[in-house]
């Protein structure tokens, strides 16, 4: 198992460019289910979770081939086997969103049941429960889904909570239904107006995503499309944490300002200074330091609140923040296991509940520590990059599942990183 050691101390100083979203492209891997013509998804990141999504999708039938480095195109011209096994479904949940389109393409599918993970429990009867009200037959037998239909019917879904990738797979499953999917309480963040962008590009006939009320009209059948990957606002915003966090300055390159407008929006109530341009490849952030930072408190919700996927590495920048800061976390039950961690490297940490108070300025020192979910790991290294010394974090997998070339970013930055394989 690799591990990562990172010398801590120095300032994160210059420019980084920021890859395609993981939680846009791997929806959009999967609307190549829904068409028998090529689909062709650029700025599609080099992560471990884009993999396993790819060889699912292969063993399915569909060709996958990488014809440049950031470039995937999918030919779905048949699905020879409509089922998503258990040896890749328990590495990677969002697996499940191989289910919608599946149904709606083939009228059968077998995907086995995601169970829980580090984060919480994160059950799906939201996904089962909406595709059931399209006409899906549904059995739950042997740790597998079972799911068949004659063509889905649109039906009127009420979510009980705003679900990303229950709003993606009922989406998905919708563009080809007979007649119309009403879909209220829907999840709205950026990745979905994103696909529904993709899927709008292959014929789809999708109003309101970006809103909780969705409306989708089934269509006969969807074509193949070209599609740029939106930037990862969950990377842009780790390494603008990292380099408030070192007090460095950075400028990001080819983001999206707008997706990361709940994080922006908190750093520069903080203190730090960030500045919102752009070009012909996106936009550009640059931060930069005035001093010290203010203590800050915040409450992760669904978008446009403050994203859980940011809630770990905001937890690192508190360490260095002049005051105290809360950090509550309101969407999964247990995203709390970097804390043990950071006070491993002598942060002040007291959880209470599903709020974290931080106390800022004690200082960092490096130590060995364990990753245990994608962004805790991101906020070990965070907290890595502010210690003296030599930190060394453990079960560094997690983070390949969903950051590109991490340790070549940093490097490039003025970080002291090296991985141990
Ligand atoms: N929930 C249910 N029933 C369902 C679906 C969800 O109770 O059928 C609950 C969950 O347990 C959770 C809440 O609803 O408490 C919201 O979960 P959601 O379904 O929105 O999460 P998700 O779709 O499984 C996606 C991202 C996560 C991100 C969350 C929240 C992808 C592939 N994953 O997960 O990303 O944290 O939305 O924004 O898009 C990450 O990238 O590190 C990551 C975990």
């Amino acid at each position: 198992m690799d591990r990562l050691q990172i010398c801590g101390g120095k300032p994160l100083k210059g420019e980084v460019f920021i890859s395609g979203a993981k939680n846009a492209a791997l929806p959009e891997l999967c609307a190549a289910l829904l068409t028998d013509e090529p689909l062709v998804l650029d700025n599609c990141p080099k992560l471990n979770d884009v993999n396993t999504m790819e060889t699912l999708l292969s063993q399915m039938g569909v060709g996958v081939e990488r014809n440049a480095p950031h470039r995937v195109t999918l030919d779905g011209a048949s699905i020879a086997w409509p089922l998503a096994p258990y040896e890749l479904v328990k590495t990677m949940r969002a697996s499940i969103l191989t289910l919608g389109p599946l149904l709606a393409r083939c009228g059968r599918a077998r995907v086995s049941m995601p169970g829980g993970c580090a984060i919480g429990l994160r059950p799906i009867d939201q996904h089962i429960k909406a595709l059931a009200q399209m006409g899906a037959e549904i059995d739950l037998k042997h740790g597998y889904i079972a799911a068949q239909s004659q063509r889905l019917t649109g039906a009127d879904i009420t979510f009980n909570m705003p679900t990303v990738t229950g709003t993606e797979n009922v989406m998905m499953a919708a563009t080809l239904a007979k007649g119309v999917t009403t879909l209220h309480n829907a999840a709205r963040e950026p990745e979905i107006v994103d696909l529904a962008n993709l899927l709008t590009a292959m014929g789809a006939r999708i109003q309101g995503a970006g809103e909780s009320l969705i409306v989708i009209e089934g269509v006969e059948r969807l074509h193949g499309a070209t599609h740029r990957v939106m930037p990862d606002r969950i990377e842009s915003g780790t390494f603008l944490a990292a380099a408030a966090a070192t007090r460095g300055s950075i400028i990001l390159r080819r983001t999206d300002a707008k997706a990361l407008a709940p994080v922006l929006e908190v750093m520069r109530k903080i203190g730090l200074d960030i500045k919102v341009s752009n070009d012909d490849q996106g936009d550009q952030i640059a931060l930069s330091h005035r001093g010290n930072y203010d203590a800050f408190h915040l409450v992760t919700a669904p978008h446009p609140g403050f994203p859980t996927d940011m809630q770990a590495q905001m937890m690192a920048l508190a360490i260095a923040a002049d005051g105290i800061s809360t950090i509550t976390e309101t969407i999964f039950e247990s995203r709390m296991m970097h804390v043990q961690e950071l006070v491993r490297l002598g942060a002040s940490i007291e959880v209470d509940g599903n709020t974290a108070r931080v106390t800022g300025g004690t200082p960092l020192s490096g130590a060995t520590v364990m990753a245990t979910d994608l962004r805790a790991s991101a906020s070990l290294v965070i907290a890595a990059l502010m210690a003296e010394g030599v930190t060394t974090i453990d079960r560094i997998y997690h983070l390949d599942r969903g950051y590109e070339a991490m340790e070549a970013k940093l490097s490039a930055l003025g970080a002291e990183v090296l991985r141990i394989e």
